[in-house]
């Protein structure tokens, strides 16, 4: 067969590549499941449920970590009864993994699709008009994947061209937005659903004296799915909220251990070295230089911030470290307040909050007024993911 002429082929590659753009965020979701655990109940809460009340110390420990959390509540799918049925999630290391996948493998897709639900209604578009799916989640690895079964039960087009992102942490919910970015940017037409699905029943485990990052895990992660819908070049029914400008990944330097997460028999080991929020602090500086020196802005208090509320020590490190006014982390701060640390889901939940709070309080932008902003992710490696935002003006009755 004779090869199709050259002409054609540009041709074709022009038909396929998006015009204009940048990439915006057209609508968000969020979601979480029903059970609600307040910070002040959890120490008792969690030694009862483990079984280790006599471990009075570390119960201490942990009602310390709780008040210092910044966490008013949590989420959480797993409750009491469930942990009765499979005792063996409630020890440090007997095998377990089985039943954790039994239950993730059905719940963290729908986790999802309500939040994606959400996301679309918000949209407006019929949801036969997306055209790619990301999906994330630390948890529930099997295959046909998670994005699968949410093809499924929203009932997309089979044909929508899906990414799985499994097993890569609190940073993740910027990956997904800079995938989202690209696909938008340079696929005419490209509509992407991007979802974020968080289930602590993979890591959810009893109390040990030679593993306290445990219980710092166990005090402040949460469930949560966050789902965004991006594009380019926006038709009139489209409502952008954040314009994608930017995007980037790196490895922080002398990070190597601090934050990891093994999959193991007995569900998702993780480690949570107490340098994380020094590490960050050290790098982020660089960081909104590099990104916010094409735009010529160097006052990191002019900006609107949507940072990952990976605890409240980072929070307060970054706030420090650059002289920030207490406003500027508000959003991620309630965030970890209202819903704790749901890894990935986290960043579109504080995008929904900044938005939402920049409409009720008559801002003149989606970015509490101002025009130019930043999103972090951050976790294991560790990873830091960046995004430059810029807001959209808000037309008020
Ligand atoms: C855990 C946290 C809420 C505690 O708040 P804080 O203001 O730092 O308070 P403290 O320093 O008094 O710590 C409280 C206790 O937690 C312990 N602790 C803090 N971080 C710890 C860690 N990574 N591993 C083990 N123990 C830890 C402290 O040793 C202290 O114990 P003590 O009361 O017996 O002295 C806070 O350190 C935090 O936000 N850490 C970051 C969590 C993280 O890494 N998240 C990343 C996920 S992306």
């Amino acid at each position: 067969m004779a090869a199709a002429p050259a002409v054609y082929l540009e041709e074709m590659r022009e038909a396929q590549r998006a015009r204009g753009g940048p990439a915006s965020v057209l609508a968000i979701g969020t979601a979480n499941p029903a059970n609600c655990i307040y910070q002040s109940d959890f120490a008792d809460y969690y030694f009862r449920v483990t079984n280790s009340d006599h471990l009075s110390h570390l119960k201490d420990k942990l009602k310390r970590i709780c008040e210092k959390s910044m966490i008013r509540k949590r989420h959480i799918f797993l409750t009491e009864e469930m942990l009765k049925e499979n005792p063996n999630m409630s020890t440090l290391a007997n095998p377990s993994l089985n039943v954790r996948q039994d239950i993730l493998i059905e719940e963290v897709p729908k986790l999802g699709e309500k939040a994606a639900s959400k996301a679309i209604r918000e949209w407006g578009r019929p949801k036969s008009d997306i055209t790619h799916l990301i999906f994330c989640s630390i948890s529930g690895v099997d295959a046909p994947g998670a994005d699968y079964k949410l093809v499924n039960l929203l009932g997309l087009n089979p044909s929508v061209k899906r990414f799985m992102l499994y097993q890569q942490g609190c940073f993740a919910g910027g990956t997904v937005l800079r995938l989202a970015k690209d696909l938008a940017e340079n696929n005419a037409g490209a509509r992407v659903l991007v979802v974020c699905s968080e289930m602590t029943l993979v890591l959810f485990r009893g109390p040990s004296e030679t593993r306290l990052d445990n219980m710092v895990g166990q005090a402040i992660f949460a469930d949560g799915a966050s789902a965004a819908i991006v594009g380019s070049n926006p038709l009139p029914i489209e409502r952008p909220l954040f314009h994608l400008v930017s995007a980037s990944q790196t490895i922080l330097p002398n990070s190597e251990g601090a934050i990891t997460g093994h999959l193991r028999e007995e569900g998702l080991t993780f480690t949570l070295k107490g340098n994380v929020p020094q590490v960050i602090s050290d790098n982020i500086e660089k960081s909104l230089e590099e990104t916010f020196n094409p735009v010529g802005i160097n006052d990191w208090n002019s900006i609107f911030w949507v940072t990952h509320p990976g605890g409240p020590a980072i929070l307060n490190q970054i706030e420090t470290t650059l002289g920030l006014k207490e406003e500027k982390l508000r959003a991620s701060k309630h965030v970890l307040s209202e819903y704790g640390n749901m890894s990935s889901a986290c960043v579109l939940f504080v995008l929904d909050e900044m938005r939402r709070r920049s409409m009720e309080d008559g801002k003149a932008t989606t970015g509490e007024g101002l025009t130019w902003g930043v999103l972090y992710g951050f976790g294991p490696g560790m990873t830091m993911e960046t995004i430059l935002l810029h807001s959209v003006p808000i037309q008020h009755n």
